[in-house]
């Protein structure tokens, strides 16, 4: 191979690379770069940063554009969750033509935004 093969080869491998990262980033990438407390404060300030709001109804403010989020942590019967932080992990996951976004929340976002769920819940 001459170099500047070489050179062109490497080119390519860090564009895809790249595209990966930002399309399709994995969720060792997301904790790495994303991580937060994982409380119910930072779930607070994350649903801020995301606009959920602009959707959901969420401790009685939003637009109703999607289900509202007050008692949601109370509505499943499954008591730890799991589909829950599957919606927001990956909404297609839970249902293929959702309108909801994904986010590309990292693990310790999505424990915080339940933290906070469930405390506007237990508050009433
Ligand atoms: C563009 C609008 C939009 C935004 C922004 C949005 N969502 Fe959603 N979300 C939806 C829709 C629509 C659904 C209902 C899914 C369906 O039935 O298709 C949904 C469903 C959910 C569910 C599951 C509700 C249930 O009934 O089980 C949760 C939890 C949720 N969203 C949390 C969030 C959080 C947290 C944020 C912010 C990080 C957010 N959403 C931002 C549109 C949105």
């Amino acid at each position: 191979m001459t170099p500047k093969r070489i050179v062109i080869l490497a080119g390519i491998f860090v564009v895809l690379l790249v595209a990966w990262f930002v399309l399709a980033p994995p969720r060792f990438w997301l904790n790495m770069t994303k991580a937060v407390e994982p409380t119910a404060a930072t779930g607070a300030q994350l649903v801020e940063q995301y606009e959920c709001r602009n959707c959901h109804r969420i401790a009685g403010q939003g637009a109703l554009k999607a289900p509202s989020l007050d008692g949601i942590t109370l509505r499943s019967d499954d008591p730890v969750h799991v589909t829950l932080r599957l919606w927001l992990r990956d909404p297609r996951a839970v249902k293929g033509d959702t309108a909801m976004p994904n986010f590309r929340l990292s693990d310790s976002e999505i424990e915080a935004i339940l933290a906070y769920l469930i405390e506007i819940d237990q508050s009433k």
